[in-house]
């Protein structure tokens, strides 16, 4: 037997190589194109990380577990002005400054446990330390074994400036408002005093008055009874009484007693007033029939004012307010007060002040006949302070501590304008002590 295949097994033979050739060319054709996509790709992918890294402000430093730097990024190169070539290599700790070394030489320990936050450091910059505010993370490898960090900076030397800046600006706007409100509280002070030499002025000048009529009266009597004890009763005594006008001032001393008394109980009321003020305690509370009080509120207040001054009144005989008298009168005469301002060089000035009894409380209005108030100003004309008035002539407290004061009553204070001209303040009061039922 010949070992030599006949020549139409040789040409098969041949064929078979022919085509095992072809397909691996045809394979190395198309490994060859899929290494230049997935080349491609990788480029790309490095690209992609080489421009994220370069974009980032942040500063990157990646090192293995013995901390040699394996990867910067420029933020590291700017500020540290090394390239990365002299960087790579090189152990990590070496680009901080010696006092910030006891913190990074335990790092590689530490994130062993746990990332490192927010640590600042003293990077070595260009020309000057650098404070940065690190996180360090562990870095795996893919079969998951701890290969080495990542620290991540944030220069923080802008942030810090801020922060300083802030904090000074911070001191200087404590230290301008106490100095703020040390001089406010002067002028509370100066003003408060004002208002309180206001409302004591009337009662302060009845008083005057009462008492120098008082001392006349006194004079004349002590010679009415002197003539008594040096001559006893006879023919000139009815002479005597008629030139001293004895029997007039017998009528008078009752009124001009009760009169002083008045104003001496007001004087009291407003220092009792002053001393609830500072001390915010509640003055003692009682039922009490408004309509006297508001005829004194009148009577006072009209007393610095025109001679010519009309009141109309219409109310009701009796109204019961549960309250402080002094507190509400001191409220009425505010509101008369500004009512006669208000009409101040009106030749005819009225004041028409009305009252009822409404449901557990009782209702009073006093209407003037003045400019009545600005649209503007009726949103404001409770708030301490306010005033319309020129300087020394209103503190621009009247009405904020009225509205105090019936706030304090459980009441309501309301000012309107008259529709056909004049201001117009509502007064509302409760009449029953607090618990205490409609119908009881
Ligand atoms: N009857 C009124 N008619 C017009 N305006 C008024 C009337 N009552 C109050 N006002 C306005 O309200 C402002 C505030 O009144 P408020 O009584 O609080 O202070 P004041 O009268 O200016 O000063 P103070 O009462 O402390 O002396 C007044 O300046 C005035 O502009
Ligand atoms: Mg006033």
């Amino acid at each position: 037997m010949s070992d030599v295949l006949p020549f139409a097994a040789q040409e098969t033979a041949w064929i078979e190589v022919i085509h095992k050739m072809d397909e691996t060319y045809a394979d190395l054709v198309r490994y060859q194109v899929e290494l230049e996509k997935k080349n491609v790709a990788l480029e790309e992918a490095q690209h992609f990380l080489a421009s994220i890294l370069a974009s980032m402000t942040d500063v990157l430093i990646v090192c293995d577990l013995t901390g040699a730097i394996q990867q910067v990024n420029r933020a590291l190169e700017d500020l540290t002005g090394l390239s990365a070539d002299q960087l790579l290599g090189r152990p990590f700790q070496s680009l901080f400054t010696k006092d910030s070394q006891l913190l990074v030489d335990g790092f590689a320990q530490c994130i062993r446990d746990k990332a490192i936050h927010d640590c600042v450091l003293q990077l070595r910059g260009r020309d000057e330390p650098v404070p940065v505010d690190i996180n360090c993370t562990s870095r795996y490898d893919h079969r998951k074994r701890l290969v080495g960090m990542v620290l991540l900076g944030r220069p923080v030397g802008e942030l810090h400036k801020a922060y300083r800046a802030l904090n000074q600006a911070h001191t200087e706007l404590k230290t301008a408002q106490k100095q703020l409100v040390q001089s406010e509280k002067m002028a509370s002070l100066g003003r408060l005093v004002a208002g309180v030499a206001h409302e004591l002025n009337n009662p302060i000048s009845f008083i005057y008055g009462n008492v120098h009529a008082l001392d006349r009266y006194a004079r004349r009597l002590a010679r009415y009874i002197a003539f008594f004890h040096e001559q006893g009763p006879g023919a000139d005594q009815d002479r005597l009484r008629g030139e001293l006008r004895i029997d007039r001032i017998l009528d008078d001393l009752s009124p001009l007693i009760t009169g002083t008394m008045e104003g001496a109980e007001r004087v009291r009321d407003i220092v009792q007033g002053l001393r609830q003020f500072s001390s915010g305690k509640q003055g003692e509370y009682a039922l009490f029939d408004v309509e006297p009080v508001l005829r004194r509120a009148v009577h006072w207040v009209s007393k610095g004012g025109p001679e010519s001054l009309e009141v109309d009144y219409d109310l009701p005989a009796s109204l019961r307010v549960f309250g402080h008298a002094g507190q509400i009168q001191q409220v009425l005469m505010n509101l008369v007060q500004n009512a006669l301002d208000a009409m101040a060089g009106m030749e005819h000035p009225h004041l028409k002040i009305r009252g009822g009894e409404e449901e557990g409380g009782v209702w009073l209005q006093v209407r003037d006949f003045g400019p009545g108030i600005a649209e503007a100003d009726l949103v404001q004309i409770f708030d301490p302070f306010f005033t319309t008035k020129p300087v020394g002539s209103g503190t621009g407290l009247g009405l904020a501590i009225s509205y105090g004061i019936v706030n304090e009553h459980g009441g309501r204070l309301e000012a309107h304008n008259h529709p056909q001209g004049g201001a117009m303040f509502r007064l509302d009061l409760p009449s029953l002590r607090p618990g205490d039922s409609v119908g009881g």
